[in-house]
């Protein structure tokens, strides 16, 4: 059977997730896979998409030669192409999860796919949830001994606040979000609700953190199969307020190469930082992995402080950006990164 690569989805990262998917299909039909591109619309429908579709194709919702797909829980449930007489079912030996954000990497998707019986990479519906909430995520590490970034929830209105234990300026970000959508940055909590009240992406809710222009953004990434394994630690260049079509235009900007995608993006790689820094990376990047039960390949995103050695652990992506290929380069090719997740997916 095929592998399906299931991209797009209900979140404000869809046209994100459409650059992963269609990298990750590229890569695994290059290397000889067999793929069925499923897209997931902006809505919730589903369809089938002639494989090798681009990204500009998909910007006015299925590209042409896409098939309705019906979602079917039961007994045989799984993937059904609509047809006039009969409805085909799509078998698939597992799903490769390329959805940022929203349902799709939140959790919701990882249900549905355990309730559909299909085997999908992007890990349970319980580290899905838990990589999605900012808040819950640092709580969990910030449990286990492992330094988590300071962050609190900016609550309700009319419901007081915990107050920051660190002084502002503050970012304030969606407590379930991603790629820098919604981020703001204010110099007190007041000025913090202020936004949260206008802001369409804060309103299923807002985490407060300190802003310090002196951090540095340090990445790592993860595999769980065929065994716990560290990926590079990269130092990304970007700016840190990059929205998301500057951040889209960067994964086009990568073509059509392997490890296309963010490939371009300016980042040092290895990052070049003191060996101390880099070996508590690698241990807290492990027990991460071990706390939040988080499988497949997720990039783990830190900040560092220069000045006196620090290191937060910030925010874990369980379905990253391009899906963290170019992380791996050198060590696995992105062919066997994305080969080892469906066939943990598919065992599993
Ligand atoms: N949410 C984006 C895609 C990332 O973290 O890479
Ligand atoms: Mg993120």
């Amino acid at each position: 059977s095929p592998w399906a690569v299931v991209f797009g989805g209900p979140s404000p990262e869809h046209e994100i997730s459409i650059l992963t998917g269609l990298q990750a299909e590229r890569v695994l039909t290059r290397a000889g896979e067999d793929v069925l591109s499923l897209y997931w619309g902006p809505t919730g429908a589903w369809h089938l998409v002639p494989t090798g579709t681009e990204a500009k194709d998909y910007l006015e919702g299925a590209p042409s030669g896409a098939k309705p797909v019906d979602v079917r829980l039961g007994a045989d449930g799984g993937f059904f192409v609509k047809g006039r007489l009969r409805a085909e079912r799509l078998d698939v030996a597992a799903a490769l999860s390329c959805l940022h954000g929203g349902l799709g990497e939140g959790g919701g998707y990882a249900g549905l796919m355990a309730l559909l019986g299909v085997p999908t990479t992007g890990g349970s519906l319980y580290a899905s949830a838990l990589g999605m909430d900012k808040l819950a995520f640092s709580g969990v590490v910030a449990a286990a001994g492992i330094p988590a970034l300071p962050r609190v929830a900016l609550e309700p209105e009319g419901s007081p606040d915990a107050t920051p234990a660190f002084p502002g300026p503050y970012i304030v970000k969606p407590r379930f979000g991603g790629s820098s959508i919604g981020i703001e940055i204010v110099d007190d909590l007041a000025a913090a609700r202020a936004v949260a009240r206008a802001s369409v992406h804060l309103r299923a809710g807002a985490v407060v953190e300190p802003y310090r222009r002196d951090l540095v953004d340090l990445n790592i990434a993860f595999r769980t199969y065929p065994s716990l394994e560290l990926s590079e630690i990269e130092r990304p260049l970007r700016a840190a307020d990059g929205g998301v079509y500057s951040y889209a235009d960067k994964y086009l900007a990568g073509g059509a190469g392997e490890d296309a995608g963010m490939a371009s993006a300016p980042r040092e790689l290895p990052a070049d930082i003191p060996e101390d820094v880099a070996d508590r990376i690698r241990t807290y990047a492990r027990r991460v992995a071990a706390v939040t039960l988080t499988t497949g390949a997720p990039r783990l995103d830190f900040l560092y402080d220069e000045s006196n050695g620090d290191v937060y652990v910030n925010e874990i992506n369980t379905v990253p950006g391009a899906m963290g290929l170019y992380l791996w380069a050198g060590r696995v090719s992105a062919a066997d990164v994305l080969r080892g997740m469906l066939v943990e997916a598919r065992d599993a």
